[in-house]
């Protein structure tokens, strides 16, 4: 699979030719309700609430019907939304439809692994298939958008968002995020069970100062179009049919009142004619930002930026009737927005849907499946010594140990609001399916992750010694991560190294499974662990996937999307880095953690940890030996307008199959711009038999090198190429061909 993120918007093709589509009749149907609406039946289309109690109040129902509404999120029973549409369809004066969305992130009802997780799959495919599988069981009850694809770039893990990202790298996150829009939507909008995608937040959320969720983005424009805007033109290109702005600042200007994002990028540069929303009161946010004076001012600055529909506050409905009759907002304005809303109701079919009766969804066998499936995909396993895993026959009695062990909701992460805790199998309860319950001793040691008593560890010592092997559940419960959960320690919480040291002290094999929402700093626990596994947050079916992945019924596959540090002062730390005049070295590596040394050279390093990561991008072990060589390359010269192709022998040295995610990274090695010293441009999910080889191939064209110079225009320079085929960031067989 290829994509391609780095096309130029004016240099290498016409943007408007790109996205020309037919919309002939949404148009004239859009022009025609536009035209007998009321300013304040436009207004109440821009206005977004929550306000929906169940039942809807009497109120409300007023409102509906006086079209005082265009949308409402996360908001109602599927009853309330059949009863809410009913009136807005019967009994308004236009008979608009409403627009409801919700914060569908991971699954609906059926709760699959987080976005985080689904990345680690680096499998477009499943991720697609959940997306789709959440379209469906969300449009059942009643809701046609959902608040996803987050895709904001995550250099951070203390940020708690990062859960709900896609990694760090743009092209793994476009790619991905491109695949779960393709899920939601379907393959056409109308489709009954399509739901309308959101790209958020736009842009650069994922960059707040120090990790503190909501906070200043400072990112120069060169790095914005590299980086951080990619994914969302990969949305774009995908077709998604909104956008959401973000609560940050950019350089200085707030997202949701930023002409730069909305308009110069987003609609000039990328021709977008879908619904942007703000985020959950980001446009009044905007007088704290001291960008707004007040709330006519912050309406003014949100639409003249480009933002449609405002969520949750109300300065929309308050002030633009008056800003238009001032002079200060032109209807011109107002229309544009209405436009753009009106033109998603209609490409969603709201306009000609019957409303479902309502009807209550529930996850069913196969989506069941697509969750353990997704699960086992995602789960990265980072340490195998002595081939410990997968564990065989030799171990008849597993001490399951620790505190996310037999966590229902602890295993789901957030956003699941939606999520059924009957539902859920937890490791404890797969594993004495699976075995047989005479086969498990359970103690949690711990009754939450973060709690520092070790009253409980003497029962779990003694599980560890009547069982042949240990696997430890560690890491951090669902309410550590997500929105406004930041975090400046990256340590298991709690007693938990504690309660490791204590079961390794048993001299018992111990395999530690790291159920959380972020990459956490573990050296210590991994150090007394024979094998290490990182589920992140799995979601309903995280305990049979985790349990038949250690009991060797599925392989492990997963692979990291971001970068794991060694410690948290090493944040932020990414694959993709510049080399600097004075880069380490190799032979500067050895330094010990925590503790000053003295070692040689002025390169940049820390004198009291190693450069190098934990774990690089990219990595990720199975449960047999691939061994990567032969580089080739079709040709020592790419010519412009042409491409070449890069290939490499793969091969199985072990006795297990084996899913390889294949990765191609290039370097541009001198330009006008300095370029980093690796960037992913594809990847490719490889299936090896045992001791199968297999060649594996790549095309890179010259739009792959291109980069963005001084004047901000995408380029190609003549030169030296660096290309590797990998199994990570850090490592990979290595060849160099010139761009002529
Ligand atoms: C705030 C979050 O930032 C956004 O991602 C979410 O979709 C809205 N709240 C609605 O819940």
């Amino acid at each position: 699979m290829r994509f391609s993120l780095y096309t130029a918007p004016v240099a290498l093709v016409t943007a408007a030719a790109l996205f020309a589509q037919p919309q002939a009749g949404v148009e004239s149907r859009v022009e025609q309700l536009l035209a007998r609406m009321t300013l304040e039946e436009k207004i109440g289309q821009m206005s977004q609430s929550t306000a929906m109690s169940a039942p809807i109040s009497d109120n409300i129902k007023a409102e509906i019907r006086a079209g005082r509404w265009g949308s409402f999120l996360n908001a109602g029973s599927p009853a309330d939304r059949a009863e809410a549409q009913r009136i807005a369809t019967t009994e308004s004066r236009l008979r608009i439809p409403l627009l409801f969305g919700r914060d569908v992130i991971h699954g609906y009802k059926t709760i699959f692994p987080i976005p985080l997780g689904q990345a680690a799959s680096w499998d477009p495919g499943i991720v697609e298939q959940m997306a789709q599988q959440a379209a469906r069981e969300a449009s059942a009850e009643g809701i046609r958008w959902t608040f996803a694809p987050m895709m904001d770039i995550a250099r951070d893990p203390r940020w708690g968002r990062v859960a709900e990202s896609l990694g760090e790298d743009p092209y793994l996150s476009g790619t991905l995020a491109a695949a779960m829009v393709r899920g939601f939507q379907g393959s056409s909008l109308s489709d009954a069970a399509s739901i309308a995608a959101c790209a958020k937040h736009f842009a650069a959320y994922g960059a707040a100062e120090a990790g503190r969720d909501y906070n200043s983005a400072w990112i120069p424009e060169i790095l914005l179009r590299e980086v951080y805007l990619p994914p969302f033109r990969a949305a774009r290109e995908a077709g998604v049919a909104s956008f959401m702005t973000s609560f940050n600042t950019l350089n200085g200007i707030p997202a949701t009142g930023n002409r730069f994002l909305l308009r110069q990028i987003l609609r000039e540069e990328w021709h977008y004619d879908g619904l942007v929303v703000s985020d959950y009161e980001a446009v009044t946010e905007m007088i704290k930002h001291g960008f707004a004076r007040d709330a006519a001012g912050a309406a003014k600055k949100a639409l003249a930026a480009g933002v449609d529909m405002e969520m949750v506050s109300t300065s929309y409905f308050e002030q633009l009737r008056s800003l238009v009759e001032h002079g200060a907002v032109s209807i011109g304005e107002i229309d544009g927005a209405v436009r753009n809303i009106l033109r998603l109701k209609f490409r969603l079919g709201l306009f000609e849907q019957k409303i479902p009766a309502p009807v209550e969804v529930v996850p069913n066998a196969s989506s069941l499946e697509l969750a353990e499936r997704a699960a086992a995909e995602s789960m990265v396993l980072l340490k195998n010594e002595a081939n410990l895993l997968p564990l065989i026959d030799a171990v008849r009695t597993v001490a399951v140990i620790g505190p996310l062990a037999d966590s229902a909701m602890d295993q789901m992460g957030t956003w699941s609001m939606d999520a059924r805790p009957e539902t859920v199998e937890t490791p404890l309860a797969a594993f004495r399916r699976l075995l047989g319950a005479d086969r498990v001793r359970y103690a949690p040691g711990l009754r939450n992750s973060r709690d520092q008593s070790t009253d409980a560890f003497a029962a779990a010592v003694s599980a560890a010694r009547s069982a042949d092997a240990v696997v430890l559940f560690l890491g951090e419960e669902s309410i550590l991560s997500g929105e406004a959960r930041s975090r400046a320690f990256l340590d298991l919480p709690g007693a938990q190294q504690a309660l490791i040291d204590a079961v390794h002290a048993t001299g018992k094999p111990v395999v530690a499974v790291i159920m959380a929402g972020r990459p956490l700093t573990f050296h210590d626990a991994a150090a007394k662990a024979g094998a290490v596994v990182y589920a992140w947050h799995p979601g309903d079916r995280g305990g049979p996937a985790i349990a038949k992945l250690l009991l060797g019924q599925y392989e492990p596959s997963g692979r990291l999307p971001i970068t794991f540090p060694r410690t948290v002062g090493q944040v932020p730390i990414y694959y993709s880095h510049l080399n600097t005049g004075r880069a380490a070295s190799e032979k500067e590596l050895g330094i010990p953690m925590g503790n000053p040394a003295n070692p040689e050279g002025y390169t940049s390093k820390y004198i009291d940890v190693d450069f190098t990561p934990e774990y690089p991008f990219g990595f990720g072990l199975s449960y047999t030996t691939l061994e990567y060589s032969a580089i080739a390359l079709s040709s020592p010269v790419l010519e412009t307008g042409q491409s070449i192709t890069v290939s490499a022998d793969i091969a199985n040295r072990g006795t297990r199959a084996a899913t390889e995610t294949v990765q191609c990274y290039i370097r541009v090695v001198v330009a006008s711009v300095a370029q980093p010293v690796r960037k992913l441009t594809s990847f490719q999910r490889v299936l090896l038999k045992p001791g199968e080889r297999r060649t594996v191939r790549f095309t890179v064209s010259p739009k792959d090198l291109a980069f963005y110079d001084e004047h901000m225009k995408l380029v190609t320079e003549p030169g030296r190429i660096q290309v590797w085929i990998a199994p990570d960031a850090a490592r990979g067989v290595g060849a160099e061909f010139e761009l002529r």
